[in-house]
């Protein structure tokens, strides 16, 4: 089974082999969408709130003529709230539908529905853990907009503990050459120590730095994140990092003009209104790109599949 279960599991050639597919998935959706997986069913399981990624991949599904089950707000309506485990609430769902779409709070939760499914699981977010199908779009979107990934400089901003996206992105860049990644953030949400680990033991070159003003006008991508309140253990913890490294014209007009600001969304105030009407502001075409890597990644996934 094809299961999306995080960020270390793409090869240098898995992500060529991926990007050429959401390549083709663009003109699939600009020819109105084709019946390639007519018949199949995905289930969305949420446990968390979304927009962008549920959506996206109910689009996604759609567009390839699939259908898509699933419940509005998992923690609440399904059978979770009665007491049943996720993985009973998975081998349920394995016998209704062809792949599994779980955004859940636990770390680990995506691995946890992988080890008892009979179909592909792809994990939409676990906690403050990964979130893959996010930094595959991420890295897709630098590829389109910057033209490649070796040799990208990057500084990832913003709440780099909570922010799942910054943990897979890392993961992903780790497979390409001459990266050089600035992790620019408050002292009490800093980047972990196992994703500094792991980017030591691939060789990538990153730098912590609370200066973003100096950073700004050496790198190719900003990648700016929401400090996640949901996920502090206190309010006090929240206020100490939130209002810090705001992007506004200001701190545009030190950046590149052939750099770009990404923002995983939603924002809260991270990024300024004025920002978005710069064309250097990539966010929302950035989320368009996830429809095109959904489509992709359901298409490999179900194609793997004897029903
Ligand atoms: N980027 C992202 O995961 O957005 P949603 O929470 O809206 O899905």
């Amino acid at each position: 089974l094809y299961h999306v279960l995080g960020a270390k599991q793409f090869s240098r050639s898995e992500l060529d082999e991926l990007f050429v597919a959401a390549k083709g998935m663009e003109e699939v959706v600009r020819t109105g969408g084709n019946r390639s997986h007519q018949g199949a069913i995905m289930t969305t399981l949420f446990f968390e709130a979304s927009t962008r990624t549920r959506l996206s991949f109910e689009a996604a599904m759609s567009r390839l003529g699939g259908s898509v089950i699933g419940t509005e707000n998992a923690a609440q309506f399904s059978s979770a709230i009665k007491g049943e485990t996720l993985e009973d609430t998975i081998r349920i769902i394995s016998g209704y539908s062809d792949v599994i779409v779980m955004r859940h709070t636990e770390i680990g939760a995506a691995k946890r529905a992988a080890a008892v499914a009979d179909v592909p699981v792809i994990n939409a977010g676990d906690g403050a853990g990964e979130h893959p199908t996010q930094a595959l779009l991420d890295a897709y979107t630098i590829q389109k907009e910057v033209g490649q990934l070796d040799g990208v400089r990057i500084a990832m901003v913003g709440d780099l503990a909570y922010g799942r996206t910054v943990h897979s992105l890392s993961y992903i860049l780790a497979n390409y050459r001459n990266v050089m990644v600035y992790y620019i953030s408050p002292e009490n949400v800093r980047i972990p120590g196992y994703v500094k680990r792991y980017m030591d033991e691939k060789g990538i070159r990153y730098e912590e730095t609370g200066d973003l003003e100096s950073v700004a006008g050496s790198i190719d991508v900003l990648y700016q994140t929401r400090i996640q309140k949901e996920r502090f253990p206190s309010l006090e913890e929240y206020e100490k990092a939130s209002g810090h490294f705001i992007v506004d014209e200001e701190l545009m007009s030190r950046m590149n003009k052939n750099s770009i600001v990404l923002h995983p969304l939603p924002r809260a105030g991270e990024i300024a209104d004025a920002v978005d009407n710069d064309p250097r502001a990539a966010y929302f075409r950035q989320a368009r790109n996830g429809l095109y890597i959904r489509m992709a990644l359901i298409d490999k996934a179900l194609s793997g599949i004897n029903r």
